[in-house]
């Protein structure tokens, strides 16, 4: 991979790449508070998240190859609280995120650094996705609908592997006795 010479986008690139380890550091603490409340697909969440964005920083340290920028970051901690407000933060975070990527990506592109503008344009794209699953999840805590649906759902025990038909999820598994917090909407996509 090429490395980037001279311009502000390698400002930009440093500046996210400091971002990024933030954000994989924020993600594993949320994990973790997930996996305290009881939300084991959250949890699954966040930590291939960090899985996922230690691989965008891999990709902006190799873009730096060779380079020592100097950069200025605020570091923000809006601390380690709920699940759902861990949630809520991650939605800000990205939406931020996305925000600056594309105002680098559009600098990238005046300056001529195609291959660091297509990198952030899929970076913010999988930063959209994030926040529409996200949502989503924040959605499901705030309704009560985590582990009860209106309709009868395939639930599977991401423990021991039960699947089994209806509208909530059991207390505890029948197959491995963990808790409730084990269950996940089965999804087939293979
Ligand atoms: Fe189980």
């Amino acid at each position: 991979m090429s490395t980037i010479s001279e311009n502000h986008t390698l400002e930009n690139v440093a500046r996210l790449y400091l971002l990024k380890l933030q954000a994989i550091n924020q993600y594993e603490y949320f994990a973790k508070q997930s996996k305290k409340d009881g939300y084991e697909q959250i949890m699954a969440i966040f930590t291939e998240m960090h899985e996922q964005i230690l691989n965008h920083a891999k990709t902006l340290f190799r873009l730096l190859e060779g380079q020592s920028p100097v950069v200025s970051l605020e570091v923000k901690s809006p601390g380690i609280s709920n699940t759902a407000e861990n949630l809520a933060v991650s939605i800000a975070n990205e939406k931020a995120m996305i925000a600056l990527l594309k105002e680098c990506e559009a600098l990238a592109w005046t300056e001529d650094q195609k291959k660091v503008a297509t990198k952030l344009k899929l970076f913010s794209q999988i930063s959209e996705f994030y926040v529409r699953r996200f949502e989503k999840l924040l959605k499901n805590i705030e309704d009560g609908t985590v582990f009860k649906k209106d309709h009868k759902v395939k639930w599977y025990c991401r423990k021991c592997g039960l699947i089994y038909e209806s509208e909530r999820a059991l207390h505890n598994c029948p197959g491995c006795e963990h808790p409730q917090g084990y269950f996940e909407v089965l999804a087939e996509n293979f």
